[in-house]
């Protein structure tokens, strides 16, 4: 019975109590209220997703002096797939927008300064959501949309059918960047027999570390087609041309992979390289490995020299120019000992090709010495046979002569 009434008691405490605080809230929010902004509205200025988001001050604190507002916008990213939050001073606020997706905002005031005794006031959130409207024959929409910025020298855009492909289906593509006041049309279609695959921009229509906007809509003979939306940005999108000065050198048991940047327009500190390496023994075992380097050349210890090494090399631009990128094709493999000149793309069936390479070689060489070795003694026999002839050319007049000088005296005698 006497907790009981203690417990009333307490009870009765700590409602007035409570009743007191939200009094005194209540009087700071009589008197400063961080009333949500008003008229949040997104408008779309036609830039393929850049939507501008806009509001109006809240009329409760339109009279307030020596006081900061600010709002707090959060928004969801659905190109990152994940919340993102800015606070501003402005009545608007800029960002992409995947617009095949649901648009949706929080917004909140804050209030400090004189007005607040220094304190900051954060007001209730309140949501915003817009979903933009499907257009188009479901099961339309292009898939596998790519692009690839190939050497920085063009960038190629390219998509496969959707599923449903209506009569007399044309595609097109449009695109937009923070430098253009309104989207335009692909400059250079990529073209299949049936229809438009792809786009390929010219460096001087791209922009690097902004928004790219693109759209892939299109009409058939059934109505148009559901259109499809990208953002991308540029220099994420870099695929390096294909090393192809890669050169091995051998020197005191060290053996080193040197090669090229590729040429372009890629600055060299932008490129990182994956070098692979293939090595088999002369009783066939093999390994492989990769390493990856941001220098132009890389080397190891190879002291006992056994059996052979091949390397190959690929590039891709590095973190410090841009957050992703595509690998190069590999460049073709250079090997130690020797590399035939049309050599196949890995290192490896070269080794295996070796005996047989080195066999001819050794037969050539062996049948080019002997057809030498028989040319040089048929000659020397020459040579000796027309001496022995020109001793006889030498011999014979004298001999003649040494004859009949003692012959023709005794023969004329006989005769006289
Ligand atoms: C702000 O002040 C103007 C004139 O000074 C007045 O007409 C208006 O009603 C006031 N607004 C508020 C919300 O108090
Ligand atoms: C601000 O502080 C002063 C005294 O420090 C107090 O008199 C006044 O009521 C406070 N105002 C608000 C809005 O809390
Ligand atoms: C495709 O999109 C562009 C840009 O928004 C627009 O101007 C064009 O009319 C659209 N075409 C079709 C067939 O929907």
């Amino acid at each position: 019975m006497t907790g009981a009434l203690l417990w009333m008691c307490l009870i009765v405490l700590v409602f007035p109590t409570n009743t007191q605080r939200d009094t005194s809230h209540s009087t700071v929010a009589g008197r400063v209220a961080a009333d949500p902004p008003a008229n949040i509205k997104v408008t779309d200025s036609g830039h393929l997703g850049h939507m501008t988001i806009e509001w109006s001050q809240p009329s409760s604190i339109q009279n307030l002096t020596d006081c900061t507002v600010r709002y707090q916008l959060r928004f969801y990213d659905t190109y990152a797939g994940r919340w993102k939050s800015v606070r501003t001073l402005r009545l608007s606020y800029a960002a992409q927008f995947d617009l095949e997706k649901p648009i949706q905002v929080r917004m909140l005031t804050l209030l400090k300064g004189a007005c607040t005794n220094g304190t900051e006031i954060l007001g209730e959130e309140v949501k915003f959501e817009h979903t933009p409207k499907h257009s188009g024959i479901s099961g339309s929409r292009i898939r596998d949309f790519r692009c690839v910025y190939f050497n920085k020298e063009h960038m190629d855009c390219t998509w496969e059918q959707g599923n449903v492909m209506p009569l007399s289906s044309e595609h097109y593509l449009y695109y937009w960047h923070r430098e253009m006041q309104a989207p335009q049309e692909c400059p250079q279609y990529i073209v299949s027999p049936e229809d438009r695959m792809g786009c390929r921009f010219l460096p001087h229509t791209l922009v690097e570390f902004s928004e790219f906007n693109v759209c892939v809509n299109g009409s058939s003979a059934a109505g148009p087609l559901r259109p499809a939306y990208f953002s991308l940005e540029v220099q994420n999108h870099v695929q390096p041309a294909r090393v192809s000065q890669l050169q091995v050198a051998f020197q005191d048991g060290l053996v080193q992979a040197r090669w090229e940047p590729p040429a372009g327009h890629i600055p060299e500190q932008c490129l990182e390289y994956e070098l692979e390496t293939s090595r088999e023994s002369n009783d066939g075992r093999m390994w492989q490995w990769t390493n990856e380097t941001e220098e132009t050349t890389s080397g190891f210890l190879w002291e006992d020299m056994d059996g052979r090494i091949c390397f190959r090399v690929r590039s891709k631009v590095n973190g410090y120019c841009a957050d992703d990128g595509f690998w190069s094709d590999w460049s073709t493999a250079t090997c130690m000992p020797g590399t035939p000149q049309d050599m196949p793309e890995t290192g490896i069936e070269t080794v295996k090709d070796k005996p047989w390479w080195n066999g001819l070689a050794l037969l050539g060489m062996l049948v080019i010495v002997l057809v030498f070795v028989f040319l040089l003694i048929l000659w020397m026999l020459r040579k000796m046979w027309m001496n022995r002839k020109e001793d006889k050319h030498v011999l014979y007049p004298l001999y003649q002569e040494k004859v009949q000088k003692a012959v023709y005296p005794v023969f004329v005698s006989l005769f006289q």
